[in-house]
């Protein structure tokens, strides 16, 4: 793929895979609009990668959990002239906890951020993708994102859904020039694990791994792709193999002792 001189618009980009992805992408020499809420980190982050890099860097602030927040984006690029060519909804966090337990507003906003955020973005972005016939989505998911995950309910609820929009589109788009790829990560060493209050013990790719992988994949025309061995025999061949209930009991089993 030649990324030169092309734009990225990446969610959640002030730290962790986004902020990675920012940096892998400014080494191949494409623009980069950053979004996020902490506008400070995005600042930095962009004067960084201006400096490094000398490409051009926008930062765009969003709580993307909000309504109209992604359209809202999409207007700030169109009236700066930024023409998007690869799109990285990226931006997501997990609740943790016992259903009932869990206050609804922060359901309701995780559902928000990591679902509707990503539809309104990418019916905002494809229209000119589909008109030059050429573009690139990138969808951040998850191992969760092949089977439920108790106490993270919603959370793997919202993965199985980015899977399946991604893999829609990926066949709906790819004879329209745009490649769609659903990048499905198992645990990454992040600030993801801050956010939910509960961390994993151990067997934490790193955000580059996890990139890096992630953009071989769309570079070979695939249309998933799980980072790592274990996470994929864990995501792609155990949950055909083994009934649902099995599968669920195994899970609940694995990730209680997978946490601190
Ligand atoms: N780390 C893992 O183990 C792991 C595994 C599988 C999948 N993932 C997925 O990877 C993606 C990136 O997460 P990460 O691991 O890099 O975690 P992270 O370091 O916590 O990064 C999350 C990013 O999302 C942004 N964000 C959070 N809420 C937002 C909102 N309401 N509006 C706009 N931006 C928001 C954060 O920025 P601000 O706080 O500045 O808004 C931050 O830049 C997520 O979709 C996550 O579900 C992570």
């Amino acid at each position: 793929m030649d990324y030169t001189g092309k734009t990225a618009l990446i969610t959640g980009a002030s730290s962790g895979i986004g902020e990675c992805f920012a940096h892998e992408l400014a080494i191949r020499g494409m623009n980069l609009v950053l979004v996020a809420r902490s506008e400070d980190k995005l600042q930095s982050l962009a004067k960084q990668l201006y400096q490094q890099h000398r490409i051009q860097v926008t930062v765009i602030t969003a709580d993307l959990s909000r309504e109209g927040e992604g359209l809202r984006v999409y207007k700030e690029t169109q009236a700066r002239q930024l023409n998007i060519d690869i799109l990285i909804n990226n931006a997501g966090f997990s609740t943790n906890g016992m259903f009932e337990a869990i206050p609804p507003e922060q359901d309701h906003q995780q559902v928000m951020l990591n679902v509707v955020s990503i539809v309104d973005l990418t019916h905002a972005f494809i229209p000119t993708m589909l008109a030059k016939g050429e573009g690139v989505i990138i969808n951040i998911g998850s191992t969760t994102s092949f089977y439920s995950l108790p106490r993270q309910a919603v959370y793997a609820a919202t993965k199985a859904f980015v899977l399946s929009f991604s893999e829609a589109l990926w066949m709906e788009y790819k004879k329209r020039g745009i490649k769609v790829l659903a990048l499905c990560p198992g645990a990454t060493d992040t600030n993801f694990f801050d956010a939910m209050g509960r961390d994993v013990v151990a067997g934490k790719h790193s955000p580059q791994q996890v990139v890096r992988i992630g953009l071989r994949a769309l570079e070979q025309g695939r249309h998933y792709v799980i980072p790592g061995f274990r996470n994929s025999f864990e995501s792609n061949i155990l949950p055909r193999l083994l009934p649902r209930a099995v599968m669920a009991t195994l899970v609940e089993s694995v990730s209680r002792r997978a946490f601190k």
